[in-house]
C-alpha cells in the first residue's frame, strides 16, 4: 500500500486519540474543541471504463485526445452564475461543435422551467415502497429534461439521509433508513438515465443541516454568532459506511453519471476537496466513473480540489457573479507550471464525457437548451448576470407528455393513513363536507407567487428552496373534492382563513364529515421563511394548525385531519381526541396534489403508503437534533448516535413511537403466514485484490504559455469564466506549490479490499437467500400492501431490526400472494473498521417479516 494511502485502520487510529469524537486541542482560540481529521489519499484513481461504463469510456477517450489543454479546462470549469441558461453551464468546445453542457436543478422536476411538471417530492415517492413508481418517475422526469435540453439533471438525493427530523432538504431525499434510500436511488438513477439525462446523486456526504452548511450565508442571517468555516459533520468510518455512503454506492452501481460534493466539511475537510472521501471511497472504493461536481461554490481552492478528486466546478466563479474562479484560466496556468499534472485533467475531461457518452447523449441528437433560468419571458439577456446580449431564451417547449399520470399516482400511492376509527374512510355520501385551513385551497399570490416557493401560503406541495420545479398548475384539494362531491349531490363549504374561527366553528357545526387541512414546510437555508433557516424550528404545524384542528373537532365529531409536511410532526395535541375520527399524512405531493388526495378519500385507489420516518411523540424521541447555535467559529457536528437514526433509536432506547417506521393503514388488513428461507448460493464475501494498471503519463507537449492567451479579437463577457490566461508572463517557469504526498504517482495503485467495481466488491451483491412469505388480503377490498423485511443480529452494537427488503403487491379480496425478497452479502455485511474492509460474521441472524418495522408476525432464524 502506498504510503499516501491511510487503510481504515490507520484512518481509526488517526480518530483514536480523540476517542469516539472527543477532543485534544484547541485550535479555534476561542475554546472550542478539535474533532477528528479527514486522512489524506492520493492520488486520485483514474476511471478505466469499468462494468458497464467500457464503451462509454472509449469513446470519452478518443473524444478527450483529440482536445487542447483549454478545451479540456472548459469542460471542467463553469462559465460563471447566470452566464448561460442553466442553473450551470460549462464551456463550449466550438471547433467539435460540441455546445455547453447544461447543469440543472431538481430532484422533482425541471427547476425555473415552463411547460414542465411539478412531480411529487422524493420523500413521497419512498412512501410508496414501489420500486415502479421511482423508476417511472426518475424516467419522466429524465424526459422532461432531455425534452428543455438539460444535459445533467441535479438529482436525486441521498444526503440528507434525514438524521434530523427538523432538516431543511430531508423531502428532497428519500427516507432515514440507508436501504429504503438506496432502492431510491437505483431506480431514480436508472429511469433518468434509461431517459437519456445524466443523473447527479447529491449531496456527498453528510449534509443533513441547513445551519452553518456554508460560513456566509449563515453569517448572513445575523441571528446566530458568525461562524470561519461551515460546519463539520463527524462521522466515522463504520457510521460512513453502512448509513451515508450506503445510497451512494447503489447510485454508483446503477451507474449514476455525476455526484455532487456537499458545502460542508467531513471530519473537517470540506467535502469538495477531501480526498479520503472523493479519491478514496467513491472513487476508488466505490470505483465510481463518472465525475464529481462541486455544489455551487462548495469550491474551495484549485489544485488541491482537483487533486483530492473534484472533476467540475460549478457555477465556475467561487462566489456568485464574482467573475473569478479557482479554476478557469487558474487550472491551465496550474497545467503548464507543472503543479496540476495532464493525467489528473485528461481524467477529470474523460470522466465527463465518459458520463455523456453513457446516457447516449450525442451533439447531433441532444435538443438544444430551450429555457432560461432567469426569466420566464421569450426574450431574455443572454448572459443574465452582467446583462449583456439578447435574445430569445425561453421557447417554452412543452414536455410534460402524460406525466400528471404517474404523479397523481405517486400522490395517491405514498399517503399514508395514519388513523382510520370504524372505516369512517372512504368517504360515503355525504351530507354536507366542510374543509377548513388555508392548505386546502389556492395561495392568493398563485403556486409560483414566491421564488423557489419561499413562502407558505395555499396548500402545500413542495419544500423551498433549489429542490423546487414552478407548477404548471397545481389542483388544490378544495377543487378536487368540489369536482367529486357534486356527484354525490354533497354539500361543500369551506373557510380557507386559518384564523376565522367563527366561521370555522359554524360551518363545522352543519357539517356531517370535517376535512382539517394543515401543514409544516422547510426547504434550503439561503431563504429563511418565517423565521425557519431552512430547517425546521420545531415540528409543529404552521399557521397555528393545532388550534385550527382544535376548533374544528371541538364542533364537529367526524374530524379527518389531512397534513401536508416536509416531513414528520408532532400530532399528540389531536391524535387522540375522540372526533378525530381519521388522519392523514400526505407529505408533499406535486401538482396532483388534490386528485390524489381525493382518489384516496373516496376509496378509488386503496391507501397503501407507508412512513419512511418515524413519527415520534416528542420532538426529543428522535435523539438527535439540528445544531442552532454554532459551538465553535467552526462548528462541529459529531454524529455520536453511529447507526442509530429513527426506528434504530427508538427500539434501542425501547421508545414508543406515535406512528413507527414503515407504519401505514390501508381500507383491507392483510395477514402474514409461510415464512420460508431458501439458501440460494455459498458466495462469500471475498475481499478484493490486486493492482489498479497505473496512469500513463500524458505525451503531449503543451507549448508555450503565450498560446493560452485570450484569442485576439475575442469580444469578452464580463465575469465569464474563460480557460484563458491574462498574460503569458504570469506562469512562474518551477512550480513552488508543495501537492500532498503521493498526489502525483502515477504507479499501479492496490485496490481496495471493498473495491473492484462499480458500486464496490461485487461479491456485496451476491444473493445468498431467497426469503418468501404469505400475505393474504383479509378484508373486504382489494389493495396493495408492502412486505418489509427486517435483520437482527442480536449484537449489542448492532440495532435491534435493520429494514433489508421489501415488496408491495396488490392482492384481491380473498386471495393471497407469495412475496420474495433477496438478501445479499451486504445485507448481511458489517463495515469492520480495523480491516477496512466489508465482513460477514458467522453468527445467527433472525429475518422478520411483517408490515412495519414494529408489527413484525413472522421471524425465523438464518443460519
Ligand atoms: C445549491 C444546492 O445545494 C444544490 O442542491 C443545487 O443543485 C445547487 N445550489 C444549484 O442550484
Amino acid at each position: 500500500m502506498s504510503s499516501s494511502k491511510l487503510s481504515a485502520a490507520a484512518f481509526l487510529l488517526l480518530l483514536s486519540p480523540i476517542g469516539a469524537f472527543g477532543y485534544t486541542k484547541n485550535y479555534t482560540g476561542d475554546g472550542a474543541p478539535i474533532a477528528p481529521l479527514s486522512p489524506p489519499y492520493f492520488p486520485s484513481p483514474v476511471t478505466s471504463g469499468a462494468g458497464d461504463w467500457a464503451d462509454a469510456y472509449v469513446k470519452a477517450r478518443n473524444f478527450v485526445d483529440q482536445l487542447t489543454l483549454l478545451e479540456k479546462v472548459n469542460l471542467t470549469t463553469g462559465t460563471g452564475w447566470g452566464q448561460d441558461h442553466c442553473v450551470g453551464n460549462v464551456g463550449t468546445i466550438p471547433r467539435l461543435n460540441f455546445p455547453s453542457l447544461c447543469l440543472q436543478d431538481s430532484p422533482l422536476g425541471v427547476r425555473m422551467g415552463t411547460y414542465a411538471s411539478a412531480f411529487s417530492s422524493g420523500m413521497n415517492v419512498a412512501a410508496t415502497w414501489d420500486r415502479g413508481l421511482m423508476y417511472k418517475r426518475g424516467y419522466d422526469m429524465g424526459a422532461e429534461f432531455k425534452g428543455k435540453g438539460a444535459n445533467i439533471a441535479l438529482g436525486p438525493v441521498a444526503g440528507p439521509l434525514g438524521r434530523h427530523s427538523e432538516g431543511g432538504r430531508n423531502w428532497e431525499g428519500f427516507s432515514v433508513d440507508p436501504w429504503l434510500t438506496g432502492v431510491g436511488m437505483w431506480e431514480t438513477v436508472k429511469g433518468m438515465q434509461d431517459a437519456g439525462v445524466i443523473a447527479t446523486a447529491k449531496h456527498f456526504i453528510g449534509n443533513e443541516q441547513e445551519h452553518f452548511r456554508q460560513s456566509g450565508e449563515s453569517n448572513s442571517f445575523g441571528t446566530h454568532e458568525p461562524v470561519l468555516q461551515a460546519i463539520s459533520s463527524n462521522i466515522d468510518d463504520r457510521t460512513m459506511h453502512e448509513m451515508y455512503l450506503w445510497p451512494f454506492a447503489d447510485a454508483v452501481r446503477a451507474g449514476v453519471g455525476a455526484i455532487m460534493c456537499s458545502y460542508q466539511q467531513i471530519n473537517n475537510s470540506y467535502g469538495c476537496q477531501n480526498s479520503h472521501l472523493l479519491n478514496g471511497l467513491l472513487k476508488d472504493e466505490l470505483k465510481f466513473e463518472g465525475f464529481v461536481m462541486s455544489d455551487w461554490g462548495a469550491h474551495h481552492s484549485g489544485v488541491d480540489s482537483g487533486l483530492a478528486g473534484l472533476d467540475m466546478s460549478m457555477p465556475g466563479d467561487y462566489t456568485f457573479g464574482s467573475g473569478t474562479s479557482w479554476w478557469g484560466g487558474n487550472l491551465t496556468t496550474a497545467v503548464l507550471n507543472g503543479s496540476f499534472p495532464e493525467w489528473r485533467l485528461d481524467d477529470m475531461a474523460t470522466r465527463i464525457m465518459a458520463a455523456y457518452f453513457k446516457v447516449g447523449q450525442d451533439p447531433e441528437t441532444y435538443p438544444e437548451t430551450n429555457f432560461d433560468s432567469w426569466t420566464t419571458s421569450d426574450y431574455g439577456y443572454l448572459h443574465n448576470q452582467v446583462q449583456l446580449g439578447w435574445g430569445l431564451v425561453n421557447k417554452h417547449v412543452n414536455v410534460m407528455g402524460d406525466h400528471h399520470i404517474g404523479i397523481r399516482e405517486v400522490g395517491a400511492k405514498s399517503t399514508v393513513l395514519l388513523k382510520n376509527v370504524d372505516g369512517v374512510l372512504p368517504l360515503g355520501g355525504q351530507r354536507q363536507i366542510g374543509i377548513f385551513g388555508s392548505d386546502a385551497g389556492e395561495s392568493p399570490l398563485g403556486p409560483n407567487g414566491c421564488s423557489d416557493r419561499s413562502c407558505n401560503k395555499g396548500t402545500l406541495a413542495m419544500g423551498w428552496g433549489s429542490g423546487t420545479a414552478n407548477f404548471p398548475y397545481l389542483i388544490t384539494p378544495l377543487e378536487a373534492i368540489k369536482a367529486r362531491a357534486i356527484q354525490d349531490g354533497t354539500v361543500v363549504q369551506s373557510v380557507l382563513d386559518d384564523y376565522a374561527y367563527a366561521q370555522i366553528n359554524s360551518t363545522a357545526l352543519q357539517a356531517s364529515v370535517c376535512l382539517a387541512f394543515v401543514n409544516s414546510d422547510a426547504g434550503e437555508g439561503y431563504v429563511s421563511v418565517d423565521g425557519n433557516e431552512g430547517d425546521r424550528n420545531n415540528l409543529t404545524l404552521w399557521n397555528n394548525g393545532e388550534t385550527l384542528i382544535a376548533n374544528v373537532a371541538a364542533n364537529c365529531n367526524n374530524t379527518v385531519v389531512i397534513i401536508h409536511a416536509a416531513g414528520t410532526v408532532l400530532v399528540e395535541s389531536f391524535v387522540d381526541h375522540p372526533n378525530v375520527t381519521a388522519i392523514i399524512w400526505a407529505g408533499l405531493p406535486g401538482q396532483e396534489s388534490g386528485n390524489a388526495l381525493v382518489d384516496v378519500l373516496y376509496g378509488a385507489v386503496n391507501p397503501s403508503g407507508k412512513l419512511p420516518f418515524t413519527m415520534a411523540k416528542t420532538r426529543e424521541d428522535y435523539g438527535t437534533d439540528i445544531l442552532y447555535e454554532p459551538n465553535g467559529l467552526i462548528p462541529q457536528e459529531n454524529f455520536t448516535e453511529g447507526l442509530f437514526l429513527d426506528y434504530r433509536h427508538f427500539d434501542k432506547a425501547s421508545i414508543e413511537p406515535r406512528y413507527e417506521f414503515g407504519f401505514g393503514l390501508s381500507y383491507t388488513t392483510f395477514a402474514y403466514s409461510n415464512l420460508t428461507i431458501k439458501k440460494v448460493s455459498n458466495s462469500t464475501y471475498t475481499p478484493m485484490t490486486g493492482f489498479t494498471a497505473g496512469i500513463p503519463e500524458s505525451n503531449k507537449t503543451l507549448g508555450s504559455p503565450s498560446d493560452y492567451t485570450f484569442p485576439e479579437g475575442l469580444v469578452k463577457a464580463s465575469k465569464f469564466i474563460y480557460p484563458y490566461l491574462d498574460n503569458a508572463t504570469a506562469i512562474p517557469s518551477d512550480s513552488t506549490y508543495e501537492a500532498p504526498e503521493g498526489a502525483y504517482d502515477t504507479s499501479p495503485q492496490p485496490i481496495p479490499a471493498a473495491g473492484g467495481a462499480p458500486g464496490g466488491n461485487p461479491s456485496l451483491y451476491d444473493v445468498i437467500y431467497e426469503v418468501s412469505a404469505t400475505i393474504s388480503n383479509t378484508g373486504s377490498r382489494g389493495g396493495e400492501e408492502v412486505a418489509q423485511l427486517y435483520i437482527s443480529t442480536g449484537l449489542e452494537d448492532d440495532p435491534v431490526n435493520v429494514l433489508r427488503g421489501f415488496e408491495k403487491v396488490s392482492i384481491p379480496v380473498g386471495q393471497s400472494t407469495t412475496v420474495t425478497m433477496h438478501l445479499n452479502n451486504r445485507d448481511l455485511a458489517r463495515w469492520d473498521t480495523v480491516k477496512g474492509d466489508w465482513v460477514v460474521l458467522d453468527i445467527e441472524r433472525t429475518v422478520k417479516v411483517g408490515s412495519s418495522s414494529r408489527k413484525l408476525p413472522l421471524s425465523a432464524t438464518l443460519a
